[in-house]
Order: C-alpha cells, then structure tokens, then sequence
C-alpha cells in the first residue's frame, strides 16, 4: 500500500469540511448484515440449537443459505455505514453503490473478512504455517490471499492474529504463529509484506488488521474472553512484541481483543491503545473494536450504559465500532452534551478515510464480472503454494524406522478424519470449499497408494470395533488419522482437557495390538498431551489442519517424495495440568529438577513431550564448531551443520540467548534468529546467525527498554532444548 500523497490528504481535509456530524460518525460503524428471517426460530435460538447439538453444522448450513439478510440500505444511503462484514462479490458491488453513487459524499464501503489462512486457497493454520520458519512463504500466502479476496471485492482482512499463545487450552492457539514473540514478529512482518504489498495496482493488495490487540492469548487458564493480567514487563517483552513489528512493517489497522487487561478491557484501554500504539508506535492507521465488544464494556461493569460505552471507547482511541451500532445511536448526543471531544471523532474519521483512499477505493469501488470468477478454479500457482507450505508445515515428532514407507506398501487407513473434506480446512476457513479439498484417503490414492480405508472411529463416537477387525487385517502397515475436528479449535474452542478426544486413544491400542506398525498422523489445532502416543506409537507425524491439499502433503511425506523438517512453534506438554507450559519461561529460584522443593509437579514429567522448535527429519543433521565473534553492534553466532544421514533435508538452525544476571527476572532461553537451511546428503556448511546488541535487551516494569552490561549464554541447535552453547560477556 503507498502512502498517502499530499493530493490524498488534501482531499480528506476537504470531505471532512463538507461532512456533517452523523456522516462522520457513520465512517466509524462497521455492521454485519441482520438476518431478518428465512426460518422459524429466531437467528439467536438458530446458533444456541447448533451448539447445543438440536441441529448439526450442515443443517445450519442449510438453513443459512436460505436465510434473509438486511443490509441495511437506508443508513448505508445516508451516510451511516462505513464497512460490512459480507463476502459476496454481488452483494459487495451493490452495497458500494449505493455508497458511491446514491450518498451526498460518495465514500466508499470497505468491505472487511475474516481471511485467517487463505480466502480460496486456504493454506494451513497460522500455528503449522510458522513451524516451517521461512518468512517469504508467509509473505506469499499473504500475497495470494491479498489477490484472491480483492477479486471478490474485500480490501481488508481481519489478520494476521499475532498473539502470543503458550496456553494450548486456548482454543484460539490455532490462528497464530505460536508461542514465540520473536519468530511471531518475523511472522507479522512478512505477512504485512504479502497482504499490504506496495506494488502500485491496489487489484493486489489489501489492509491487514492485526489481532487481538492485546494479550488475549494470555486468558487466565486458557479460556476464551477470560481475564488477562501481567506486569508492563510482560507485555512489552512478550505479548507486543509482534504487533509493533508489524506497525514498524505498516500495517494499516488494528483490532482491539474482547479481554480486561490489569482490568481494563482492551476496548476501551487508554494505555494501550492511545498511549502505546498510538503515541509510542506511532501507528497512523485505524483501530477497530472486536465483534461487539463495545457493548460488551457493559457486562465487563466499567461501563454504566451504551452512551458510556461508546465515550469510554471513542475516548480511547478505538476509531471503529464493529457490529454494535452503539456509536451510531450514541456519540452524536455525547459530542453535543460535551462528554466527548469531536477531536476524538475527527481523528478516527481521518484515519478511516485515509485507509480506504490508501486502498484506491475511491477509484476503484466495484469489481468486475471478470474479477468476481477470477479464482473459481484454484490457479495452479496457489495450489503450488498450498501444497508447498503444507508440505513444509508436517512435523516428524518420532519415528522408530517406519518411516518413510515404500510406495509398494500395503496400507490400512483408519480414522475418520482421514475422509472428511472440509476437516482439512481447519478453523476460520469460512471462504474455503470442501470441493477444493483433498483428503488423506484421497491424497494417498493420488500417489498411487496401495490403500484399504477403515474409518474406525472419529474424535466424537463409538469405536466401530468390526471395522477395527477388518483394519488390522488388511494391510503390512496402519496409519491412524487422529486428533481433533477443525471446530475444537478457533475461537470459543477451549479445552480443559488437550489429550487425543473421544476414543481415539482406544483406537491406537486395539490397532496396535495387532502387532503390526502402526502411524499416527495427527490432525488438530492445538498441541496435545501425546505422553502416551510418544511412547507407544513408533510414528507420529503432526500435520495440523494444512488447507485444501493437506492430502496430497501428507501423501508425499509418508511417502518420502519430500522429507520433513517442520518445527514445532508451541510446546507440547505431558499433560493437560501443566499448561501453560512454554520454553522461554522465566527463571526461578528453584529451577524443576528432580529434588522434591524444586517448581514442579510430583505427578507429571519435569520436561515437556516435546519442546518449542522441536521437529525430526528423515536425514539426520550435526552441530559442531560453535563459534560467536563479536562486531561493534552484532554478534556473528556460526555453527558447522552436517547433514549425516542417506537423504537432502532441511533444517531450521536456531539462535537462542540467556541473560545471566539482570535486574529483572529473565526467560530461561529466548529465541533470538533462526536459519533455514537446505543441505544434500553428506553436505556440511558453516551457518552464521547475526545476533544484533539491540535485540539483547528488555523492558523493565515501567516499559523502559534495557541493555545491561555482563553475562550471556549464547545457545544454537535444531531445537530449543538440544543446543550448543557459549558464554559471552558483553559491554553495550
Ligand atoms: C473474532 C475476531 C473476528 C471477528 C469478526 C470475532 O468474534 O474474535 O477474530 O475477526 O469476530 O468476524
């Protein structure tokens, strides 16, 4: 996205002349379609049956596509919408035009999605898609979906999701780059290249919206919309990190998330959003409310009604309301008795328009016939990329020499995620179509796979033990497709308990009593407790939700047409009780170890199954010659890397740092760069990380950044507990 010419500002400072009070609060509202009928029951009653099971998600479904939306035309016509949160090319072009050609100023909409991981070409889940450490493909897939979603007319994308998440409860873990801020950072700064691209045709890009500003990830014990609390230092060490990466990189807009923070919702948070993003980052775009969250600021109590909801919020800086209609109904008559500044209303105006012009909206408002089926057949270009990210998203968590299989294998399939198209999409995959999907079963018939497929049994249900029977028969090897459907995770998707769900546990024993060797090939959005599958199943390959050719990647691993060297961006624990559980967690007193007074649990492993950073291959690589030299502003951190084993692979070389002695409590480790490298069997290569002094330091409780004098230890391996490592002492 360009800046905004001298011409551009010219022209918002003369619209916001010419606008009236209501005109400029209706750039601030951005609604959803109300559905208005089109079934029996009210659309409130509809989603409580769907959740509580009356009808299944297809009925729903079904339902929906029959049911009567209002747009709300007559406030769209005079001046009081600014965005809609719909996806239909049709009903976008319309909506515009009534903005464009039928209000007195002719602003246009922008249309706002939810576009997670792929508009048509959904890709794999933010959690998979950062294990494979290679920032141009986050930028790529920011780039097609920039394409794919603007050919539809949507200019703004409700992404990337930045935050931080060390809690694998939080059903929300699934939509971000994991547990790390700094590979999160790196992350949200290739993402903002892809989706924001400043090429000069705005046909290529669109306006990220970073989420969920900020610490939602941090909900007390994993819950969704809970309570979040933590020092300054925390938060500026660990949960902003990647949301001012990505203000640094130019994100256009921001979304405020649902919880307090030290008490106050982040909806209405000064500190927050004035103090810090505003006046420190510097961020000059807009900040909208998350999904009615304004009027939420009631039920949280510091809210006595909607007009003090929407001052506390405008006063705050959010610029946007989405979907309650609270500032449309209330700042007028706030700005009239005083209670709140047209300042603050000015601001948020400017800001907007300043957006949509950035956007070219004003130009260009519709898309074209050609446009809107521009991607009705996936190009081959974005199956490539999906296919390629997915690949590189699979992680090998353990492999007792069954891997990878010959082709001529005989193959019994079993789980009934392994033939369940749209499962493969993952959450927030609203755009995606099953049709576009390809399955395990099928992937594996892609490949030529000598296949039987037993479904067994799914993530919910009875064991169908005939079938099981049947399984164990029929091939020399079985491969289990386990874990969890896309709906277990996303938002409002916590659990309090992370182990495989339902029966499939069961299922793994019954198939390995057959003596035969079995795989387990997990799909799911969190990590899960795997204590039990680590020791007893001889290969688990983790393959999350990977997109519309999760089957074909998942194929070509098995297989070995491409060798794996995922990594894992989140800890797996033990189990469920000891969550959070993260690598970077900061030092105690009593480190865990075996003695009793130490920090741990007398029933669970000291250690998690497997660590941040954590991820097999079929080759095998070594760290040897560590070696750190020090520059006036950098340290140049090398490693030899030796690929020992029969096959090429990758491998992702990460830098890790401690600070010995400081005047805050400091993290254990802390991932400080990292280095994707390709080596051909028997290749060895020296790899040198750059360590820059600036990135050694840390914010204090009064959000003061530090750079202290003295001791580090210096760490780098293939994950973040196997490392080399070297003392340094440093004088900044
Ligand atoms: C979610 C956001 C999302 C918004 C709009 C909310 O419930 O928290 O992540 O962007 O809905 O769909």
């Amino acid at each position: 996205m360009k800046l905004l010419t001298d011409k551009q500002k010219a022209a918002i400072d003369e619209l916001l002349e010419k606008m009236t009070l209501e005109e400029k609060i209706g750039q601030m509202n951005q609604i959803s379609p109300s559905i208005v009928g089109g079934f029996d029951v009210s659309f409130e009653e509809l989603i409580e049956m769907m959740t509580d099971g009356r009808i299944s998600k297809e009925e729903f479904g079904r339902l929906m596509a029959g049911a009567k939306q209002d747009f709300h035309d007559d406030v769209n016509r005079a001046g009081g919408l600014s965005s809609v949160l719909v996806s239909d090319p049709e009903v976008i072009n319309s909506l515009q035009k009534i903005a464009v050609e039928q209000t007195r100023l002719g602003i246009p909409l922008i249309i706002g999605f939810d576009v997670i991981h792929g508009f048509r070409t959904v890709v794999p889940i933010a959690l998979a898609e950062a294990g494979t450490f290679e920032p141009e493909l986050f930028e790529k897939t920011g780039r097609i979906a920039a394409k794919e979603s603007r050919a539809s007319g949507i200019a703004w994308h409700f992404a990337p999701m930045l935050d931080i998440s060390r809690d694998a409860r939080w059903g929300r873990i699934s939509e971000g780059p994991g547990e790390d801020p700094y590979l999160a950072s790196v992350f949200a700064k290739a993402r903002i290249r892809g989706l924001q691209n400043d090429d000069e045709n705005p046909e290529n890009y669109v306006a990220a919206c970073l989420k969920h500003y900020v610490a939602y990830g941090a909900c007390e014990s994993g819950r969704d919309y809970n309570t979040t609390s933590m020092a300054k230092s925390m938060l500026h060490n660990t949960y902003l990190p990647p949301f001012k990466a990505a203000v640094e990189e130019g994100a256009a807009t921001v979304m405020a998330s649902f919880n307090d923070l030290n008490g106050v919702p982040c909806t209405v948070n000064n500190y927050t959003l004035r103090k810090i993003l505003k006046e420190d980052y510097g961020f000059e775009g807009f900040v909208v409310s998350d999904a009615n969250a304004i009027r939420e600021c009631i039920i949280h109590g510091i809210a006595e009604d909607e007009q003090d909801a929407a001052v506390k919020a405008a006063s705050a800086g959010m610029d946007m309301d989405m979907g309650t209609w609270i500032y449309s109904k209330e700042l007028k008559s706030a700005v009239e008795s005083g209670k709140l500044d047209i300042t603050c209303i000015d601001e948020a105006v400017r800001r907007i328009l300043g957006i949509k012009m950035r956007l070219g909206l004003f130009e260009k408002p519709y898309v074209t016939e050609e446009e809107m089926h521009r991607y009705d057949k996936l190009p081959e270009e974005h199956l490539a990329h999906a296919l390629e990210v997915a690949e590189k998203s699979i992680v090998l968590l353990k492999n007792n020499d069954v891997l990878p299989l010959k082709k001529t294998a005989k193959i019994s399939l079993t789980g009934a995620l392994a033939d369940m198209p749209e499962e493969v999409l993952g959450s927030w995959a609203i755009s995606g179509r099953a049709d576009d999907c390809v399955t395990i079963l099928q992937g594996l018939k892609n490949a030529g796979a000598d296949v039987s497929y037993h479904p067994c049994c799914g993530p919910e249900g009875e064991i169908d033990e005939a079938e099981v029977k049947a399984a164990v028969l029929d091939g020399d090897v079985i491969i289990a497709v386990v874990g969890e459907f896309a709906s277990m995770s996303g938002e409002a998707s916590s659990r309090a308990d992370i182990s495989l769900p339902g029966r499939q546990q069961e299922l793994l024993k019954m198939l390995l009593d057959s003596k035969k060797p079995v795989i387990a090939v997990l799909m799911n959005g969190r990590p899960l407790a795997l204590s039990w599958e680590s020791e007893h199943v001889p290969a688990i390959l983790e393959c999350w939700h990977l997109g519309v050719q999760m089957g074909n990647a998942v194929a070509n691993v098995l297989f070995g047409d491409v060798n794996p060297g995922g990594k894992l961006t989140c800890t797996f624990p033990a189990m469920t009780g000891q969550c959070p559980m993260y690598y970077n967690t900061p030092k105690t007193g009593r480190p865990a170890s075996k003695s009793k007074f130490t920090s741990r649990y007398l029933d669970a492993p000291l250690e998690p199954v497997y660590p941040f950073g954590y991820g097999l291959s079929y080759t095998n690589f070594k760290y040897s010659d560590m070696d750190i030299q020090e520059e006036k502003d950098c340290l140049k951190v090398s490693v030899v890397l030796e690929n020992t084993g029969d096959r090429d692979g990758s491998e992702t070389v990460q830098l890790y740092m401690h600070d010995v002695s400081a005047s805050i409590v400091r993290p254990v480790k802390e991932m400080k760069g990292f280095s994707k490298e390709y080596l051909k069997a028997g290749e060895s290569r020296k790899v040198t990380i750059t360590l820059s002094k600036d990135q050694m330091g840390f914010y204090d409780d009064d959000a003061i950044y530090h750079l202290e004098d003295g001791r580090f230890i210096i760490y780098i391996g293939g994950n973040s507990k196997e490392c080399l490592k070297q003392e340094i002492n440093i004088n900044f």
